[in-house]
């Protein structure tokens, strides 16, 4: 268990597709453990591997902060609706922006025992999905964002 340094925008490794996971190697368990230390000590709600270098398809996502979720391989295969919100990520930090995701998503994926199992998520939740999903293919929520980026300061004091 250990914390891992998080990658920021302008890095090649978060413009990567990775790689999809063959099996759960003890390497692949402890990179899972360290993902989940290294997002709840980021406060984070989502973590993908390549944010901490790794070009492998797995994502650590918790919106509540007690209910992580583990993701393998994960594919959305079905999905429908629409929410519009603001979105941060730990890879661009001090920044937020206003995106468009599915309200609704279905996903399946494999556990952290390779285990496969299938989510049905909405509102936050799915946009979390579709974002850390995203990472995978070497996506960053910046190329979807409506408007402007904006300092996440100044948006918590509109608010
Ligand atoms: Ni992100």
């Amino acid at each position: 268990m250990a914390i891992r340094n998080v990658r920021e925008m302008g890095e090649d490794v978060l413009n990567k597709k990775c790689k999809e996971v063959k099996e759960i190697t003890p390497r692949v368990s402890e990179l899972i453990d360290d993902m989940l230390d290294t997002m709840y000590d980021a406060s984070g709600v989502g973590l993908a591997a390549p944010q901490v270098g790794i070009l492998k398809r797995i994502v650590v996502i918790d919106v509540t902060g007690e209910d992580p979720y583990v993701m393998v391989n994960p594919k959305i295969v079905e999905q429908s609706g629409e929410q519009t919100g603001y979105e941060a990520c730990l890879s661009v930090p001090g920044k937020t922006g206003v995106v468009t995701r599915p309200n609704y998503v279905k996903a399946i994926a494999y556990n952290e025992k390779m285990e496969q199992y299938e989510i049905e998520a909405t509102e936050l939740l799915a946009r979390a999905i579709c974002h850390e999903l995203d990472h995978l293919d070497g996506h960053l929520y910046v190329e979807k964002v409506e408007g402007a980026l904006m300092n996440s300061e100044d948006v918590e004091e509109e608010e």
